[in-house]
């Protein structure tokens, strides 16, 4: 049940593909909280997903854009608008994808295009997504922009490959972003830097299992599931957190602060 905690406010939530997807429980919860929204996906992942049950079900309507696309994000967040009659108060990006992982490139031997088309498809876009709202004057005062992150931007895990340096860069577009969007237009900008979550993307890092399993006993509160990230975000997307800005905020029960949980030694 809902507190119409995002009563009258209006959004674009980016990246729901399935109904695993973290883009999606945030879709779900935020119409709940009193939002109107837009979703939108890759032209691609619009074919092979399932976006179009999610928008039936919330009466949202579904806009298709390559999030590296400076036009399509234009005619994104001018089609929002004009459907959802208004500027926009929050936006979530929830995007990311490695091609390096994809095609199983070991990190000491990244194929350095593939890189530059991972970095823009995880970590750019969310520059160009924020750009592209200040330059169509898209956002509100007091808005929020979050998007979505993981600890390898800050702690080695192998596995990660090339998508640690990703969420590193998204993290800093937060920051660096974030004061302009701050002086500019009172927006504020996060990051939420969620714990191993089983979705498409989560499953495309080897050995995930073993790896989720491992997080979820090293955390004191266990893995942080993907309908609470989807609270949270309904948290910073709300009135109820105007001043933080600029800020990585750990959603992960308690693994980003461990050292050693003896919990783990019984694995
Ligand atoms: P997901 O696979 O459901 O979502 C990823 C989305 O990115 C998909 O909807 C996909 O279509 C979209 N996408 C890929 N290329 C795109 C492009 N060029 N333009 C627009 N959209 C594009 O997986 P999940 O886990 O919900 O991922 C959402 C975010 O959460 C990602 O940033 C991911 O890195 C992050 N995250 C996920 C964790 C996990 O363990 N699943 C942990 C921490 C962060």
């Amino acid at each position: 049940m809902g507190h119409n905690l995002l009563k009258g406010k209006r959004g674009i939530i980016f990246g729901a593909l399935d109904e695993n997807s973290i883009a999606w429980k945030v879709a779900e919860r935020v119409v709940e909280e009193g939002a109107a929204i837009t979703l939108t996906n890759a032209p691609a992942a619009l074919r092979f997903g399932e976006i179009n049950k999610l928008a039936e079900k919330l009466k949202a309507e579904v806009i298709p854009a390559d999030a590296t696309s400076l036009p399509d994000l234009e005619n994104l967040f001018t089609k929002s608008m004009e459907i959802l009659g208004g500027k926009l108060d929050f936006v979530l990006h929830s995007i990311g994808m490695s091609v390096n992982m994809r095609k199983k490139k070991d990190y000491t031997e990244l194929n350095y295009e593939w890189m530059m088309k991972t970095l823009d498809i995880s970590a750019i876009s969310f520059h160009k997504v924020m750009a592209t709202g200040l330059k169509l004057d898209a956002f509100n005062e007091w808005g929020s922009v979050l998007a979505l992150s993981y600890i390898a931007a800050q702690r080695v895990f192998p596995d990660y490959s090339e998508m640690a340096e990703a969420k590193a860069l998204l993290e800093s577009f937060a920051r660096s972003f974030g004061y302009h969007l701050a002086t500019k237009k009172k927006v504020r900008v996060n990051t939420i830097s969620q714990s191993p979550t089983i979705t498409t993307a989560g499953s495309g890092v080897k050995g995930f299992n073993a790896f989720y399993e491992y997080a979820n006993t090293m955390s004191p509160l266990g893995n942080a599931p993907a309908d609470n990230c989807a609270d949270y975000c309904v948290a910073m997307f709300s009135d109820l957190t105007r001043y933080v800005t600029m800020q990585n905020l750990f959603h992960d029960g308690g693994f980003s602060n461990m050292g050693m949980n003896p919990a783990l030694l019984d694995l």
